[in-house]
């Protein structure tokens, strides 16, 4: 089974991740010791995928207050670095719900400083070790989507690599295969830093299921010509009505869907959804340096002084979304299944 990070050690330890930066070429361990280099590592998409970033940010509150054993000291570094780990990245919500929940800790106790630099530890494997449980009841919720001979197509990654566990998306197509399904997973590249060609390739390859990668400008071809029967993305933040962000074009492609008849789903916990939002129009959008859009293809072959534009997310209005697979099953807004006692 693929781990995209894990915590090493006691309260003095640190975390081991995958460096999915590097993938499929190598793979290769970071050993993050610091706040300041998680910070770095989420930015630059070492570790990536909502559910994944909120456990990196969960263990970040551990790195902060590595060597501390005051309870002032400890409580001053939390309050220094638990806010820069929260604005790393701004469209996956889980990264913000697990800072939050670890705030919540610092606040509710009187420890001493080694008590609840324990109890935080405690709290951030708590994080990964339910996420790993969500991604399985998230499979196991969508398996049967997935008909035999089905040809299913999934944007960027949403796999173990992307969570604390075996993933969302391809949860659903890891239960599918073990409830003796044979299917095969079209994957778009996922332009421009190709999560779907390196990782979710790489992943499925693993496991054993077939996967053929396509350019994302190919996916209408297939459409048209009938070869897409099921869409399965993961999300970065669904909100209250069930739009949805993730990867940008995953939006084009739940058009396409729709268009061509073809059932679009969102694999996703409840921890993805965000109840203090009306509508996707109020999720904020990352923008990254526009020297990710030309740097795929070596020297750019876009003009000096030529602007570019790099959003890193799009929303997909819940009226094109089929249903939503979370651990509670496949649910419908406006999700009473998932949401809090206090917005219902
Ligand atoms: O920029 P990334 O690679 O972090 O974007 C990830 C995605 O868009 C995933 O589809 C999403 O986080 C769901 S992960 C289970």
């Amino acid at each position: 089974m693929i781990e995209a990070l894990r915590w090493v050690g006691d309260r003095d330890g640190h975390v081991s991740m995958i460096d999915q930066t590097r993938l499929p070429d190598v793979l290769i361990d970071l050993e993050i010791t610091n706040p300041d280099d998680m910070i770095a590592a989420i930015r630059r998409l070492s570790v990536r995928g909502a559910p994944a970033i909120g456990v990196a940010a969960a263990y970040g509150a551990c790195l902060a207050t590595r060597g501390l054993t005051d309870a002032v000291e400890v409580r001053a570094a939390l309050d220094r670095e638990l806010p820069k780990i929260r604005d790393s990245r701004p469209t996956a919500v889980n990264l913000h719900h697990m800072v939050d929940r670890m705030r919540r800790l610092i606040d509710a106790s009187d420890l001493t400083g080694c008590e609840l630099r324990d109890r935080l530890l405690q709290e951030a494997c708590s994080i990964q070790a339910e996420d790993r449980e969500l991604c399985l009841m998230i499979g196991r919720a969508g398996a049967a989507l997935v008909k035999d001979g089905g040809r299913v197509l999934t944007h960027c990654n949403a796999g173990a690599l992307a969570t604390g566990g075996q993933g969302t998306a391809l949860s659903v197509f890891y239960a599918a295969k073990d409830a003796g399904r044979r299917f095969e997973v079209v994957a778009d590249e996922t332009r421009p830093l190709l999560q779907g060609a390196r990782l979710t390739a790489w992943e499925l390859q693993k496991a054993e299921i077939p996967v053929t990668v396509i350019c994302d400008n190919a996916a209408g071809h297939l459409f048209a010509r009938g070869e897409i029967d099921l869409v399965v993305t993961g999300a970065d933040r669904v909100a209250s009505n069930g739009d949805a962000a993730n990867k940008i074009g995953t939006y084009t492609v739940a058009c396409l869907a729709q268009l061509h008849n073809v059932p679009f789903y969102i694999a996703a916990p409840s921890t993805t959804f965000d109840f203090s939002l009306a509508t996707g129009a109020e999720i904020p959008i990352e923008e990254r340096s526009g020297d990710e859009v030309w740097r795929v293809s070596g020297s750019g072959p876009i003009p000096d002084g030529v602007k570019v534009r790099n959003p890193a997310f799009d929303v997909t209005p819940a009226s094109m979304v089929k249903g939503w697979i979370t651990e509670k099953g496949i649910i419908q807004p406006p999700f009473a299944e998932i949401r809090p006692e206090a917005t219902r």
